[in-house]
């Protein structure tokens, strides 16, 4: 008995000590990601947030933020235009007009139900600088393109960085039909699987369905039907979720095009989960995305670094 008291107080004061020399020297003291490696890396993840953020606000600004309102009505603009049916908040978002391409009536929407014939904002923002992308939101020249009573000022810069620098040319990427130009089923697997599967999508995307119990969305879904959209939402994370976004872990245009690739392989309804559905990728592995564990959950900007 005293002998064990004897080790016991001996490998306290050792721990304790070690620890006071610094422990392990070569791990850090602080746990950060990406770990900042030199002067300016720190504005420069800083920038990919915000450019990150403004590509959510794009898609919906209302989810992305946490102290808005839905606007009542529609937007302004909108009775400029009679071929997308819509109403309320949708005519609101800026990719509902502008396009998930952000080509308007000269990409995808061009097109179907959601055609409204307004431009889009592709060749604008490169020409336009941040101050007039800004502006644009704030009525000027457009006086019913005005968004400063319904956001801050933030996102307004928000919005205008990432039209400025988050931006892709889709059509580099993919032709009219939305078929990738190239990607690599087998390296996007490999991302899939490292970035998309655990907790989240599971093994074949169908983890999260996104439409109704009886009409499911899975990425597989996405994929196929709005490769723009599943561009779109892999780049800059969904509003109100914790995904990721590969603008901010720099994700190469071509790591997108082989994700997309893969993807359109994996099951696009119910009927083609198959044997996926014995897997802990199949169906019921769903929990972290939808959950109601945060305040505000399914509103705010949030994709996490991991
Ligand atoms: C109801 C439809 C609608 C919505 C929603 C909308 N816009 Fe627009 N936007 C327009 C129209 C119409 C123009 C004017 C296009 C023109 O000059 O012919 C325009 C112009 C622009 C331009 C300038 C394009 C140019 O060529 O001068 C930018 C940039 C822009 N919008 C960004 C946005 C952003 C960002 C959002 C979301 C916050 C948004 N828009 C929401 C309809 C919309």
């Amino acid at each position: 008995m005293k002998r064990i008291l004897v080790i016991s107080i001996i490998t306290i004061i050792g721990t304790v000590a070690w620890s006071q020399m610094g422990g392990m020297r070569n791990m850090p003291d602080r746990q950060i990601y990406p770990p900042p490696s030199g002067p300016g890396d720190d504005e420069m993840l800083n920038e990919l947030i915000r450019i990150s953020r403004g590509g959510q606000l794009y898609d919906n600004w209302w989810k992305t933020t946490v102290d808005t309102e839905k606007p009542k009505g529609d937007h302004p603009l909108w009775k400029k235009q009679a071929t997308n049916k819509r109403n309320g908040y949708d005519t609101f978002r800026c990719k509902e007009c502008h396009g998930w391409d952000y080509r308007g009536k000269d990409g995808a929407y061009g097109k179907g139900s959601h055609r409204t014939g307004f431009k889009g904002v592709y060749e604008a923002a490169g020409k336009m600088s941040i101050e007039e992308l800004e502006k644009i939101n704030k009525g000027v020249p457009l006086k019913e393109h005005d968004y400063s009573k319904l956001v801050r000022d933030t996102d307004i810069a928000d919005l205008a960085i990432f039209l400025k620098k988050g931006l892709i040319d889709t059509t580099s990427l993919v032709n009219d039909n939305g078929v990738p130009k190239g990607g690599n089923t087998r390296t996007g697997s490999y991302i899939f699987r490292r970035n998309c599967t655990q907790m989240c999508h599971g093994m074949a995307g169908t983890a999260i369905n996104f439409g109704e119990p009886d009409k499911p969305e899975f990425v597989g879904t996405i994929a196929n039907e709005n490769p723009w959209e599943f561009m779109h939402k892999v780049r800059a994370g969904q509003p109100g979720t914790t995904m990721p976004s590969a603008i901010i872990n720099e994700w190469s245009e071509k790591d997108i095009i082989d994700l997309l690739a893969f993807a359109r392989t994996l099951p696009k309804d119910a009927s083609e989960i198959g044997w996926w559905r014995g897997f802990w990728g199949g169906m019921g592995h769903h929990r972290k995305m939808h959950e109601d564990y945060r305040p505000g959950s399914g509103r705010g900007f949030g994709p996490s670094l991991e």
